[in-house]
């Protein structure tokens, strides 16, 4: 089969089309998948190829490539409730199923946790093997782009919104709205009767996220910023503030305009900065933060049961797989609202 390896750390251009081994046979409870569309991660991909993600555990040559879509075309021993034939999304968290976190049901921060596309082979790829454990069907007025681009951020924003309580009337305020999770998580809440604030410190995706459906649309590095949100919310600030973006220059911004009682989840800091904290605010205010890494197993098969094809998500561009380079490069020059996509067999 055709994938998009690269052989050593470095810019967009290391990434290169190649003949590689087919994943098969599947072991017993995998399944062997066509990919149809694979999403393009912000430090899951970009970070790794360029050798800033520190969570990278692989060896080199590597194929990138978590949340996917695709048809199954061959199923391990084992495997019940998904044959052949059947178009699925992928799941990227493999959690190890027998510690104590994972037996509590709270797998999603299982300590022994792989991820597909990081810990192993990706798929960037014509054909994937993974977990049957990992892959959802999909429902058949989503398409497989769509629904590569909700594989992995349509579950981790409805555990955002559901650990941190969210009740329809909510405000909520997204940083880095525009981006393929921020965008997610923004529709996720208006979807389930939030209103909703999206940040940007571009004018033009600012405008694109009012385009799809936020109340308002602001800078959160412009002067005003604050007062701007204490306006909107009648005085009382956000109830919750998304943030996955992790920059010391924005968070304390973040934080002042969080409500009494109110959270700030976490879902991501591909930055890196050290973030300054108001813990006096935090306390006399009763605020929580709260860190979502990933979502369980049970909260991926909710997002799909009760969510689905009822959240289209903000797609950017789809790129040919051999094109993984012009990909990153893309979403390196900041160029993307919403998810960017690659599609094997389209060169
Ligand atoms: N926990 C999970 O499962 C999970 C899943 C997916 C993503 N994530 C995390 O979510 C974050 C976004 O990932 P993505 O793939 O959705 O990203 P993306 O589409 O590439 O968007 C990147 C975002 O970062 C913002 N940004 C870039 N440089 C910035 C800076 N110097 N200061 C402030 N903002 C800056 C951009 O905001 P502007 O609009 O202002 O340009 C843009 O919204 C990453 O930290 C990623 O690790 C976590
Ligand atoms: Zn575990």
């Amino acid at each position: 089969m055709k994938a998009a390896v690269f052989h050593e750390f470095g810019p967009p251009e290391v990434l290169r089309c190649e003949e590689w081994p087919d994943p098969v046979p599947p072991g017993p409870g995998e399944i062997v998948v066509r990919v149809r569309a694979v999403s393009v991660g912000r430090l899951l991909d970009v970070g790794t190829r360029a050798g800033t993600n520190r969570y990278f555990r692989g060896t080199l040559p590597h194929v990138l490539g978590g949340e996917h879509a695709g048809e199954v075309v061959e199923v391990g021993a084992g495997v019940q409730g998904i044959s052949v034939g059947d178009r699925v999304a992928v799941f990227n968290c493999l959690s190890c199923g027998s510690c104590g976190l994972c037996r509590e049901g709270r797998d999603d921060v299982c300590p022994a946790a792989e991820m597909i596309g990081v810990h192993r082979q990706g798929a960037y790829a014509e054909l994937s093997r993974v977990p049957a454990a990992n892959a959802t069907p999909i429902p058949d007025d989503l398409g497989f782009v769509e629904a590569a681009a909700l594989a992995l951020a349509g579950p981790v924003a409805w555990t955002q919104m559901e650990m941190a309580g969210l009740r329809s009337g909510d405000w909520v305020l997204v940083n880095g709205a525009a981006s393929a999770l921020g965008s997610t998580t923004a529709l996720l809440a208006c979807h389930l009767g939030a209103r909703v604030i999206g940040t940007s410190r571009q004018a033009w995706k600012r405008d694109a996220l009012v385009a799809l459906g936020v109340e308002a649309a602001l800078d959160a590095t412009a002067e005003g910023f604050e007062q701007a949100v204490r306006d909107l919310t009648g005085g009382a600030g956000v109830r919750i503030v998304v943030e996955d973006i992790g920059s010391a220059e924005i968070w304390p911004r973040l934080q002042a305009v969080l409500a009494r009682a109110g959270t700030i989840v976490s879902s991501g800091a591909f930055l890196g900065e050290l973030l300054p904290l108001d813990l006096r605010s935090l306390y006399q205010q009763g605020q929580r933060l709260l860190g979502v890494r990933t979502a369980t197993r049970q909260r991926v098969a909710a997002f799909w049961e009760r969510i689905g094809s009822r959240l289209r998500p903000v797609l950017d561009r789809s790129f040919p797989l051999c094109e993984a380079a012009a990909a990153h490069r893309h979403l390196e020059a900041g160029a993307n609202v919403g998810r960017v996509v690659l599609v094997p067999g389209d060169d």
